[in-house]
C-alpha cells in the first residue's frame, strides 16, 4: 500500500514539474557577453514595440541601428536604464576623425520618446562651417556652446588627439573659439547631424555621477543613451508576474503577453481561468500529492 502512494506521488510530481517548465522567457537572449533583455530583444514580436528593429547581433557583437547609422553597444544597464553606443567615427582624446563620417546621433521620430542621450553626456562639435545653424540665430554671447557636466571643449583641447593635428590643424584654420569646437548637450539642439550642422567631425562623453573624473584622458568616450518605455511598464510587469512573456503583435504596435501555447492582450492569468482546465487540474493534482504526503507520513509515524 505504501509503495503504491509514493509511486503515485512521484508520478505526479514529476507532472507538475513538466507543467511548471512552461513558463520560460524565450525572448531573452546573448549576444557576446551582453543579456539582451526587455525592452530589448533580437526577435521581432518580442519585447517593446518601441525598440522594435533596434538591435542585431553580428559575429557575437550587438548592433544598434537607428536612422543616423550603425553603432556598437558596449553595455546596457537594466537598473539605470541607459545604453553605451560606440560610434567608431567618433573623435576621442587619441584620435580627432574629420571629413564628417561620424555618425552624430539622431533618431526616427516615432522613436524618440523611448530614447535620448543623457543629460550628463555631452557632445563636442569640431570644426563646424560659420554658416553652421549652430550659429544662427544667436547673439554672439550667447551661442549654444558650454560646459556639461563638467566636460567641455577648454578641457577637451588638452588631448593629445589636437597636438597630432599639426599645422593642418583646425586651430589654423578656424582659430580656437566655437568654431573649432563646440560642446553642447543633446536637449539644446535634439539631433547630432554633421552634415546639417556642417562638421567635420564630433566627439562625445559622458560621465557616471557623482563620480567626477579629473581631465579629458580619464571621461568615457561613447554616448550614453537613457531608455525608457513611457511610463507603460505595468502591462510587461503583469504579464511577466503571471508567467508570461513581453512581446508585441505583427502590427508592431499592440503588446503581447506570451502565454506558451497563446497570447493574450492583458496577462496569462486570464488564459488560465478562461481556457486551460489542464492547469486546474494540475493545481488539483498538487493539493491531491500534498494531502497523500502527509498520509504516508502519518501511516509511517504510526508503524513506528
Ligand atoms: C564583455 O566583453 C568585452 C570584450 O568583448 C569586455 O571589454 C567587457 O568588459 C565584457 N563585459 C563584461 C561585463 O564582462
Ligand atoms: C504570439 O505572438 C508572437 C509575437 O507576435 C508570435 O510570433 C506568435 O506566433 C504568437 N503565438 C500565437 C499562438 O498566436
Ligand atoms: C541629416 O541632415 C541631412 C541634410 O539636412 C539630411 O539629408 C539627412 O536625412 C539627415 N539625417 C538624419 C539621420 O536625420
Ligand atoms: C568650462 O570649464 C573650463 C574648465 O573647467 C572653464 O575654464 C570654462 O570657463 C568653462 N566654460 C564654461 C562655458 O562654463
Amino acid at each position: 500500500m505504501v509503495n503504491f502512494l509514493i509511486l503515485v506521488i512521484v508520478s505526479l510530481s514529476l507532472a507538475s514539474l513538466s507543467l511548471a517548465n512552461i513558463h520560460t522567457n524565450i525572448c531573452r537572449s546573448y549576444c557576446g557577453n551582453l543579456t539582451i533583455d526587455y525592452p530589448f530583444a533580437l526577435q521581432y514580436g518580442c519585447g517593446h514595440p518601441g525598440f522594435r528593429d533596434l538591435l542585431f547581433c553580428m559575429n557575437n557583437v550587438l548592433m544598434f541601428h537607428i536612422s543616423s547609422g550603425s553603432y556598437r553597444v558596449l553595455d546596457i544597464d537594466y537598473a539605470y536604464k541607459a545604453l553605451t553606443l560606440h560610434d567608431p567615427h567618433m573623435s576621442t582624446c587619441n584620435a580627432i576623425v574629420l571629413g564628417g563620417k561620424g555618425n552624430g546621433f539622431a533618431v526616427e521620430p516615432w522613436r524618440a520618446p523611448y530614447m535620448t542621450p543623457d543629460a550628463d553626456n555631452v557632445f563636442m562639435l569640431i570644426g563646424c562651417s560659420a554658416r553652421s545653424p549652430l550659429f544662427q540665430g544667436f547673439p554672439s554671447k550667447h551661442l549654444p556652446c558650454r560646459n556639461i557636466s563638467g566636460m567641455g571643449c577648454e578641457e577637451y583641447h588638452g588631448c593629445p588627439a589636437w597636438d597630432m593635428l599639426g599645422h593642418a590643424s583646425l586651430g589654423s584654420m578656424f582659430g580656437s573659439g566655437p568654431l573649432d569646437c563646440c560642446a553642447l548637450s543633446f536637449e539644446s539642439i535634439k539631433a547630432i547631424n554633421l552634415s546639417k550642422l556642417e562638421c567635420e567631425g564630433y566627439s562625445s562623453a559622458y560621465s557616471l555621477a557623482p563620480l567626477r573624473v579629473d581631465g579629458p584622458n580619464e571621461w568615457s568616450y561613447g554616448i550614453r543613451v537613457k531608455y525608457s518605455v513611457q511610463g507603460n511598464d505595468e502591462f510587461c510587469r503583469a504579464c511577466e508576474a503571471t508567467g508570461g512573456t513581453c512581446g508585441y503583435g505583427t502590427d508592431g504596435i499592440r503588446q503581447l503577453c506570451m502565454c506558451g501555447s497563446s497570447n493574450s492582450t492583458s496577462n496569462c492569468e486570464s488564459i488560465k481561468l478562461s481556457v486551460s482546465s489542464s492547469i486546474r487540474i494540475s493545481s488539483m493534482a498538487n493539493t491531491f500529492a500534498g494531502f497523500l504526503m502527509c498520509l504516508v507520513v502519518l501511516v509511517t509515524f504510526n508503524r513506528q
